[in-house]
This record gives C-alpha cells, sequence and structure tokens, in this order.
C-alpha cells in the first residue's frame, strides 16, 4: 500500500501553501509543475507534467494513493487545463487505484456564469462522476488574490471598483489547511465550503488596503453591465453560513511587507 500524494499545481499560491503541509502530515509528496524547480531542499518529489497536452500525466500517478488537485489556468486555457486537464487526471487516477481524489474549486462556481467559473463547474462534475472516489472543496478568494487585484490599479488617481460586489476573503494557509485534513480522510464528496471570516464589499476592502498604504486616493464605484457582474453583486462568491476562517483582512495585510494596520 502506498501513501504518496499527487500535489498537482505545486508551484502556486495554494499548492506552495499544501506543499509544506502535507509533507508536515507525514505524506510522501510527489508535486507537478510544467517547469519543476532544479534546486529545492524539501522533500518532495518533482515532476514536469502539462495538464494541456497530458505530457506526464501517467507517470505523475504511478504510485499514487491520493491526488490534491490545484492546477489552474484562470488567465489561460481553462478548458483545456481545468477541465480537459482534470478529465485526463481522472482517467490516468482511476488506473492507478486512487483512493481519494481532491478537487479544488472555488464558491460560486454555479451562480456566476464566467466562462472560467463554468470550466470548474463542469471538473467538478466530472470528478463526481468519475469511479474515482472523490473529494470537492469549494473555498472563497484568497486574500492574496484580491490584494494581486488592488495593486494592479493602486498607480491610478482614482480606484475604480465594482465597489458593491461582497467578497468574503481568506487566508490560503487556511484553505490549505482544510484541504490537507481532507486528503487524509476517506473521499468525502462535496465538503461544506471554506470562506472566509468576514463578508466584506470590494469598495470596503480597497478602502482599508488604501489606507494600509497610507494612500488617501479616492474609491470610486463603476457599474459593470452583464451576467457575470450581476452575480458576484448577488454574492455568488460568499458563503456567509461558512465563515470558517479567522485571518481578517485587515490581519492580513499588515503582515504584507510596507502595509500597516490602523
Ligand atoms: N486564487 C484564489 O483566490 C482561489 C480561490 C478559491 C479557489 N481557488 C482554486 O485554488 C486552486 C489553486 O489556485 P491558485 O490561485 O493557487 O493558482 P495559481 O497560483 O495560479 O497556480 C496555478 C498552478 O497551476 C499550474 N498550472 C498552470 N497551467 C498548468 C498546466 N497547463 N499544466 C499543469 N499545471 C499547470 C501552475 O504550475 P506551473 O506554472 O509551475 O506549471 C501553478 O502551480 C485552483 O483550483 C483555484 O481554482 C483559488
Amino acid at each position: 500500500m502506498t501513501h504518496r500524494t499527487l500535489l498537482t499545481g505545486a508551484t502556486g499560491t495554494l499548492g506552495s501553501a499544501l506543499r509544506s503541509r502535507l509533507l508536515g502530515a507525514g505524506r510522501e509528496v510527489r508535486a507537478t509543475s510544467r517547469s519543476p524547480p532544479e534546486d529545492t531542499d524539501d522533500e518532495v518529489e518533482w515532476v514536469a507534467t502539462d495538464l494541456a497536452d497530458a505530457t506526464g500525466v501517467r507517470a505523475a500517478l504511478a504510485d499514487v494513493d491520493v491526488v490534491v488537485h490545484a492546477a489552474t489556468a484562470p488567465r489561460g486555457d481553462s478548458e483545456s487545463v481545468d477541465l480537459r486537464g482534470t478529465e485526463r487526471l481522472l482517467e490516468a487516477a482511476a488506473d492507478a487505484g486512487v483512493t481519494n481524489f481532491v478537487y479544488v474549486s472555488i464558491v460560486g462556481v454555479d451562480e456566476i456564469p464566467y466562462t472560467y467559473y463554468e470550466h470548474k463547474l463542469a471538473a467538478e462534475r466530472a470528478v463526481e462522476a468519475s469511479a474515482v472516489p472523490s473529494t470537492v472543496v469549494r473555498a472563497t478568494q484568497f486574500h492574496s488574490f484580491v490584494f494581486e487585484l488592488l495593486e494592479t490599479i493602486s498607480w491610478l488617481p482614482i480606484w475604480p471598483v465594482p465597489a458593491e460586489v461582497p467578497l468574503q476573503p481568506i487566508d490560503v494557509g487556511e484553505v490549505a489547511d482544510a484541504i490537507v485534513d481532507y486528503a487524509a480522510l476517506e473521499a468525502s464528496g462535496r465538503v461544506p465550503d471554506v470562506g472566509g471570516p468576514e463578508r466584506r464589499t470590494v469598495g470596503s476592502l480597497a478602502r482599508t488596503y488604501r489606507d494600509a498604504r497610507g494612500s488617501c486616493r479616492p474609491v470610486v464605484r463603476i457599474p459593470i453591465p452583464g451576467a457575470v457582474a450581476s452575480g458576484f453583486r448577488a454574492g455568488g462568491a460568499t458563503c456567509p453560513d461558512r465563515a470558517v476562517g479567522t485571518i481578517t483582512w485587515e490581519e492580513w495585510l499588515a503582515t504584507q511587507r510596507g502595509y500597516r494596520s490602523h
């Protein structure tokens, strides 16, 4: 019986947080990337895998009992990577006898008709329809993701944001903790969502970020038409009943170099 976990997307934001935690939990970890790092001092076995064309997928699954699938291409070809790539992984996982395929998804993929979310939802369905025992964990936006979005507008004299949209950002480490716990259990199907401690509007998150930067740029609401924006405005990306994270946006920002709490 092997006790090896395959972690896809191991170089990503969530994948990096998962790597150390899976090792800490005593798992043997095989990690995938299209370009594995050459010099690493951890005990991870790296394999080169490209989910868009199945390169390395079969080899990655050899002697694996658990898969934690965190690879994604939100700004790339999500149909090839998130949907077809997940199907390719599932086929190889079935042949390898995987006992728990943990799929990381996003709160609201079934409420917001954004193409990337549609591919994630189709991937969830492929996971659930597969013969491989599985666990599907949906999380809300990571603090770091909201931060990166705000950084992209921070140079503007006025910050245009969809101010009324509610989000519920969470620390990525808290999401990784929940996923590692599920990876250690038997396959559990769709599990309760993992959401941040507070439901906050984008306007409020942006003002806190601005104050933590010591900036005084005006935050202005821009109206965004269309079904995707309307799905976000309706709270589709939040799960107020599952506010299980503990680290708030203010607390997280205060850990970032150059940002201070008020
Ligand atoms: N970001 C958020 O706020 C958020 C919120 C909730 C849920 N999630 C979910 O959490 C998971 C991880 O998201 P993340 O934000 O941590 O992602 P990320 O930082 O963008 O990392 C993406 C990872 O996917 C890998 N990847 C990209 N294209 C690939 C391909 N063609 N073949 C194989 N690997 C590929 C990348 O590895 P290389 O570039 O090294 O190949 C990288 O390790 C995803 O399922 C995402 O939907 C994210």
